[in-house]
């Protein structure tokens, strides 16, 4: 039966959609069965003639007659409607005339003149590319990537690296504990890894030595967001586990990758320090390579290495013999194997090596920022 329209008695939400929806229905059914130019022309009155055209009738039926508080309502279902018979009406004459004429219309054709629509690609964020810089140096040294659960339990992060249990950096005030974990064993407690140095351990229990692992990542710190601070942020770990590793292993290819990463000019120099999982400990400085060492730029001071010439990039050390008990029965026996480890903040020696001033502009997402990069 053909499609008539009827005077709204149901104003709700469903009542509407569906005599909008049947209405659109009839409408492209109609227009799929017409085969000629006459045909064309009486699908074209009945439904958008101005004097009873099926839209005209909808205005009177529907939208006309309908309650003030259904009247907003029922205009959009009327003007949705008329969109889609309009359109349906447009692709009805399109195919007609491509029947009359046997040519495609030249609406459809490609116009290769029109400039293309502009994508911009984007670029590789600043800390990203400094991580992938890095990681390449390490990779070229014949070290394999490693990755590991940015969650993590206490015992990676903490236990099995020879942490003390009352060490400070296991304080509320630097970790971000998960929830509801008071149940558990404290081994077992989650957290949000507070550096990559539990990868060291991850990766030694999956492989046998010798081992050269470099691991990029995020960690988690409960220290508010200021210029140089941020409760997430990014870390490269370095791993060599072999028999005779020494001390000297550990500058030599601390030194080569530097020159590598900043240029060959730079030199480093290893202090003394403190970690628990590695002894002894080392931090080391480059050389600063924005005023050379000097301290000064011009008549200036240096801010970046505080007038001293040097820039602490790492921590680092040989593998302390208790974190290689944890993993002595996959081949770690500390009175065989030795190794050096190490670990870097990617945000920080980024913010150098770019001369941005606050590590906040890493992580607003501003376009602007980021394009300078690219
Ligand atoms: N995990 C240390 C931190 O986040 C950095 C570090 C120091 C890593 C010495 C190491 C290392 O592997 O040997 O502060």
């Amino acid at each position: 039966m053909a499609y008539t329209v009827f005077k709204l008695t149901d104003y709700s939400e469903t009542a509407l959609e569906n005599v909008a929806a049947e209405c659109v229905r009839a409408c492209r059914d109609e227009a799929g069965a017409v085969r000629n130019d006459a045909e064309l022309k009486t699908f074209r009155d009945r439904w958008i003639g101005r004097k009873n055209g099926i839209l005209t009738q909808i205005n009177d039926l529907w939208l006309k007659a309908a309650p003030k508080d259904a009247k907003r309502e029922v205009g959009r279902r009327v003007n949705d409607v008329k969109a889609n018979v309009e359109d349906i009406l447009q692709k009805a004459e399109d195919i007609q005339l491509e029947r009359a004429t046997g040519t495609p219309l030249v609406r459809e054709r490609v116009d290769i003149s029109l400039p293309g629509v502009h994508r911009p690609i984007g670029a590789e964020h600043p800390v990203i590319k400094t991580t992938n810089e890095m990681v390449r140096v390490f990779q070229k040294l014949g070290y394999s990537v490693a990755d590991g659960p940015v969650v993590e339990t206490d015992y990676y992060n903490f236990e099995a690296l020879n942490f003390p249990p009352n060490h400070p950096a296991r304080d509320t005030q630097d970790t971000l504990f998960i929830a509801g974990q008071q149940g558990k064993p404290q081994r077992e407690r989650l957290l949000l890894r507070t550096h990559t140095s539990p990868v060291q351990i991850r990766t030694m229990e999956k492989m046998r030595p010798p081992i050269r692992i470099v691991i990029p990542g995020t960690v988690h710190r409960n220290d508010p967001p200021d210029a140089s601070h941020s409760p997430m942020f990014h870390q490269i770990e370095g791993l060599a586990v072999d028999t005779n590793i020494t001390f000297g292993d550990l500058k030599g290819t601390l030194d080569h990758a530097m020159k590598e990463f900043f240029g060959s000019s730079v030199k480093t120099s290893f202090r003394p320090s403190f970690f628990p999982f590695t002894e002894p400990s080392a931090e080391m400085f480059v050389s600063c390579f924005i005023c050379g060492g000097s301290g000064k730029r011009g008549a200036d001071p240096c801010r970046p290495c505080k007038q001293t010439g040097w820039i602490e990039i790492l921590g680092c050390g040989m593998v302390d013999p208790n974190v290689f008990e944890f993993v002595k029965d996959n081949g770690y026996d500390p009175k065989k194997v030795s190794g050096f480890a190490f670990g870097m903040g990617a945000d920080r020696i980024a913010l150098l090596k770019y001369g941005v001033d606050d590590l906040q502009l890493f992580f607003q997402g501003d376009v602007r920022f980021l394009q300078q990069f690219g």
